[in-house]
Parts: C-alpha cells; sequence; structure tokens
C-alpha cells in the first residue's frame, strides 16, 4: 500500500455528553429514527453506530456516527468512542449546563487528541441559556468562535429539529479544515468491534467499526478472542449489505464467540488461520493470568 491507494473516507464522529442531554435524541433527529423511544429508561447502555448522508455545497457527504451513554457508570465505554473516533461532538443541554459527564467527555475528547465541536441542545426550552454553556465550556478551555476562540458551537433542538443543518455542515468543514481522512479500500478490512452481544436467534452479534479496507460477507476474520466467518452483515436500517468500506458501521453475524467493545478486528486468508490466531491469543491471556496469579 502506498499514497495512491488511499481513497477519501467518512469522518467517524462520536457523540458524547452528560446523561439525558440529548445524544441519542440528536442522532434519531438527524436520521429521521426513533432509538431514544426504545430505550429502558431511557437511558443509552451501549455505543450505536450509525452513517448518515447529507448535501453540503452540493455534495452528498457521509458521516458515521457514533452514540455513547452520558451514564455515570459508563466511563470506559465514553474513552473507547473517544478513541474511535474522528471528532467529537459534545451535547450540551442549554438548560442544565455543564454537568460532570460533559467535563468527563470533553478529557477523553482532549485525551484523544479529536477536534471538539459543542452541539447546545435543548435550546427550544424555556430556561434554556445558550450563552451560559458557552461561558460555563471557556473556562475548561473550549473557546467559542464568536468569542476569538477557535470551537465551533452550534445552537441545536433535537425535538424541534432545528440547527441540524448547521451541525451536520460544521462536522464537514472542520474534517475538511482540519483532518486528512483517507484509507485503502483495497486492503484487507481491518477496525474495531465497538459493541457485541449474544443474541438469542442470531448467536453473537458485533456492531463493527471498518477502519481499513473493504469487509465482505464471507470473509474470514478474528476479533479480539472472537473468529469466525462472516455469514451475513446489516445497516443500520437492518437491511443486508454484501460489503462495507472504510467508516462504515455494520452488524456482522457468524462469530463463533462474543468480541470485548474495542477489541481489534482483521481479515485473514481463511476460518484455519482466523482458528489459530484467536486460539493463540487465548493461549497468551490464559498465560498472562497464571503469570499474574503466580508472580
Ligand atoms: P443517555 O444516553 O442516557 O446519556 O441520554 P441522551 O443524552 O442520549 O439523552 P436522550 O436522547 O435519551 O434524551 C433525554 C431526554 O431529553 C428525552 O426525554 C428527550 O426527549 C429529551 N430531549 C432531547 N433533546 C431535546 C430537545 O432538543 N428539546 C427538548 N425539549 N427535549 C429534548
Ligand atoms: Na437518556
Ligand atoms: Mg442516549
Amino acid at each position: 500500500g502506498d499514497e495512491s491507494d488511499l481513497a477519501a473516507r467518512p469522518p467517524v464522529v462520536t457523540v458524547m455528553g452528560h446523561v439525558d442531554h440529548g445524544k441519542t435524541k440528536l442522532l434519531d433527529a438527524l436520521r429521521k429514527a426513533n432509538v431514544a423511544a426504545k430505550e429502558a429508561g431511557g437511558i443509552t447502555q451501549s455505543i450505536g453506530a450509525y452513517q448518515v448522508t447529507t448535501e453540503v455545497d452540493g455534495a452528498e457527504r457521509a458521516i458515521t456516527f457514533i452514540d455513547t451513554p452520558g451514564h455515570e457508570a459508563f466511563t470506559a465505554m465514553r474513552a473507547r468512542g473517544a478513541q474511535a473516533t474522528d471528532i467529537a461532538i459534545l451535547v450540551v443541554a442549554a438548560d442544565d449546563g455543564v454537568m460532570p459527564q460533559t467535563v468527563e467527555a470533553l478529557n477523553h475528547a482532549k485525551a484523544a487528541g479529536v477536534p471538539i465541536v459543542v452541539a447546545v441542545n435543548k435550546i427550544d426550552k424555556p430556561g434554556a441559556d445558550p450563552s451560559k454553556v458557552r461561558g460555563q465550556l471557556t473556562e475548561y478551555g473550549l473557546v467559542p468562535e464568536e468569542y476569538g476562540g477557535d470551537t465551533m458551537f452550534v445552537d441545536v433542538s433535537a425535538k424541534a429539529e432545528q440547527g441540524l443543518d448547521t451541525l451536520l455542515e460544521s462536522i464537514v468543514l472542520t474534517a475538511d479544515a482540519e483532518l486528512d481522512l483517507r484509507a485503502n479500500p483495497a486492503q484487507k478490512a481491518e477496525g474495531l468491534a465497538i459493541e457485541a452481544h449474544l443474541d438469542r436467534g442470531r448467536g453473537p452479534v458485533a456492531t463493527v467499526l471498518v477502519q481499513r479496507g473493504t469487509l465482505r460477507v464471507g470473509d474470514s476474520l478474528v476479533a479480539g478472542p472472537a473468529f469466525g466467518r462472516v455469514r451475513a452483515m446489516l445497516d443500520e436500517f437492518g437491511d443486508n449489505i454484501e460489503e462495507a468500506t472504510p467508516s462504515r458501521p455494520a452488524l456482522v453475524l457468524g462469530l463463533t464467540a462474543v468480541p470485548g467493545a474495542g477489541d481489534n478486528f482483521m481479515v485473514v486468508e481463511d476460518d484455519r488461520i482466523a482458528r489459530q490466531i484467536a486460539e493463540k491469543r487465548e493461549a497468551r491471556e490464559r498465560n498472562a493470568l497464571l503469570a499474574k496469579r503466580s508472580g
């Protein structure tokens, strides 16, 4: 792979912020879906990933969004979300203002070294005070452009569907101005398992984010200690897809075990090699554990 193998890929954008500040609702509004209403207790408990296409300056642009939980219990998921991303969207409810997980989220994004765009949400609410949010975040080093800083703040209402186009534009602008987002679609696929669970009917199910290469149905892959052959892939609408190119999230069926969230995956030559690598990893982990116990 040399430079000429690289092709533009969509930005991967992680949505972070305090519990109930409207991250899932905002993503629902952006993709015209309704995930938030179906969540138990209205609390996001896993990472979700979706691709949205939008028109900016007459060109179709895809953006991949990763939704993260705001509940304080899910620090590790927020940290992983920040590491998998190109850009972080920090969602702050304009009535609540900056809260503990707002600060935690912005620290994860800073640690990951990714640009931050602030979405000041719930501006439809009577108690909304978007300028207070700007003042608060200035104290954490996120200085709005209108105050002479270099952080984009966009006022939005996920509920009233306000400011959404401006937010998408800001993401595309940030990607174009600050990032060189390219990957080789021709190589064997590699990426991250961002969420995985055991489904009663379908067996192990993993949401993967392809970072390089193209993942195809029939490919043999290793994901952490799990391996298998891709039996089927689904997109964010639950539709079957045959392949997933860089920055595309996909639900993968066919693994023999549940990978850990955050595990890297890679496509290998065939099932036999996938099994060997997975078994080696397991043995290595077992030995490390034994060494730790006896040491
Ligand atoms: P966690 O994932 O649990 O951290 O929450 P979240 O940030 O994803 O918030 P969620 O989207 O679940 O929204 C929380 C509540 O705020 C829901 O009742 C939403 O309907 C409401 N909400 C979200 N956005 C807006 C908004 O723009 N205006 C108003 N009025 N309510 C909103
Ligand atoms: Na919520
Ligand atoms: Mg949520």
